[in-house]
């Protein structure tokens, strides 16, 4: 008998559900049989349900399979979701009711006290929660998230400098245009320009990184000031971060604190883990999203240009994939993570 794990996907024909559709190809332990959308894309194959956004064609394995409307009935009990903001409490709610697991990339349920927003190098003692979560909700099912895409970038550079005390975090973020979905920022506003503003993301960002660097019961108190702007690039969020420690430590602690940070994904060599999730460059001008954003599948994140700040304690460049590391690529890992911790059902 097969141990292949069958996962469906709701939101499945959106810029996210494209980006699961196509990292779900030939996983090793994950089968997609299900595709799930609203009632306008159910009933049809799945070729003519989306308007594929990504390169190449639409991966073979998935072209036929028939959308299904976003119930849980027939659904398989792993399933990830890209859906819309505005409908993903009610029908994640009435998955994890079913039995489902869900894995989502929403912003719905990320603050909620008893869900865990998951980074599997950073925090995976938080998947504790889950027991409280499922006992509070009466569901026989679970919820888990991952954050949002430039969240998860911040909390990956700064994860392995936690040892240092971080006392004070100054970020400001050039953010891709894939970010905002499709079809996004219009042409007219992004091209040759910068859009300092992107709702609710600065908060988004300073509330995430204390949830995901504290306890599961508590969030980190560390002061947290993000400025977000959407820049033209298309994929890849760069920002440049100040942070204040409380410990003294010289440039050479904290490049080797950034090549040395290795989570549970790596020692249990989880499939979708990138062998080292923190890459220092020392080149003098990386990374950038366009020479280095593909590189390790998008799973890593990139640092760069560690320096003193005359303000707070030093000063660098981070860079990750939004809509891998950002989202479907974040949520298949916690998935992994899920399955070989034993959560899954
Ligand atoms: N883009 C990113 O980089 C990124 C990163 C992290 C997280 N996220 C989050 O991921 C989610 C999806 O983002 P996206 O950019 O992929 O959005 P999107 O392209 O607009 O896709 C939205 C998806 O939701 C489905 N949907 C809409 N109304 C529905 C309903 N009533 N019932 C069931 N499904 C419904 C759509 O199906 P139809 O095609 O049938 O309308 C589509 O599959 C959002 O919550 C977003 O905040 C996005």
């Amino acid at each position: 008998m097969s141990n292949r794990i069958p996962v469906g996907i709701l939101g499945a024909t959106g810029m996210v559900g494209q980006e699961f559709v196509s990292f779900l190809q030939n996983h090793p332990w994950f089968d997609l049989t299900w595709l799930g959308a609203s009632d306008r894309s159910a009933g049809k194959p799945y070729r003519e349900a989306t308007s594929w956004r990504l390169g190449g064609e639409i991966p073979a394995y998935a072209r036929d399979i028939v959308v299904s409307d976003s119930k849980p009935e027939g659904a398989p009990q792993l399933m990830f979701s890209a859906m819309d903001a505005s409908v993903a409490t009610e029908i994640e709610q009435a998955f994890a009711a079913s039995g489902r697991t869900i894995v989502s990339n929403s912003r719905n349920h990320r603050m909620d006290t008893d869900v865990p927003l998951l980074v599997p190098e950073i925090n995976a003692d938080h998947l504790s929660l889950l027991a409280g979560q499922k006992k509070a909700r009466g569901w026989s099912g679970q919820i888990i998230t991952n954050p949002n895409c430039s969240t998860v970038v911040l909390v990956m550079a700064l994860a392995p400098l936690k040892k240092f005390g971080l006392k004070k975090i100054v970020v400001t973020t050039m953010q891709a245009i894939s970010g905002a979905g499709y079809p996004g920022v219009a042409s007219m506003d992004i091209n040759a320009n910068v859009v300092p503003f992107i709702g609710g993301e600065e908060e988004k960002m300073q509330q995430e990184t204390q949830k995901i660097l504290g306890t599961a019961s508590a969030p980190l108190e560390t002061l947290v000031s993000a400025s977000c702007n959407r820049v033209p690039v298309v994929d890849g969020h760069i920002m440049s971060v100040s942070v204040e420690f409380e410990q003294k430590s010289s440039e050479a602690d904290i490049i080797n604190a950034f090549r040395g940070f290795r989570g549970i994904p790596q020692q249990k060599g989880l499939p979708s883990a990138p062998p080292c999730p923190v890459i220092y460059m020392s080149e003098k001008d990386r990374p950038q999203p366009r020479r280095d954003v593909e590189r390790e599948n998008g799973m890593a994140v990139f640092v760069g240009r560690l320096r003193p700040c005359p303000v707070l304690t030093y000063k660098f460049t981070a860079l990750g994939h939004n809509t891998v590391r950002g989202a479907a690529g974040a949520a298949v890992l916690n998935a992994e993570l899920i399955k070989s911790e034993g959560f899954l059902g």
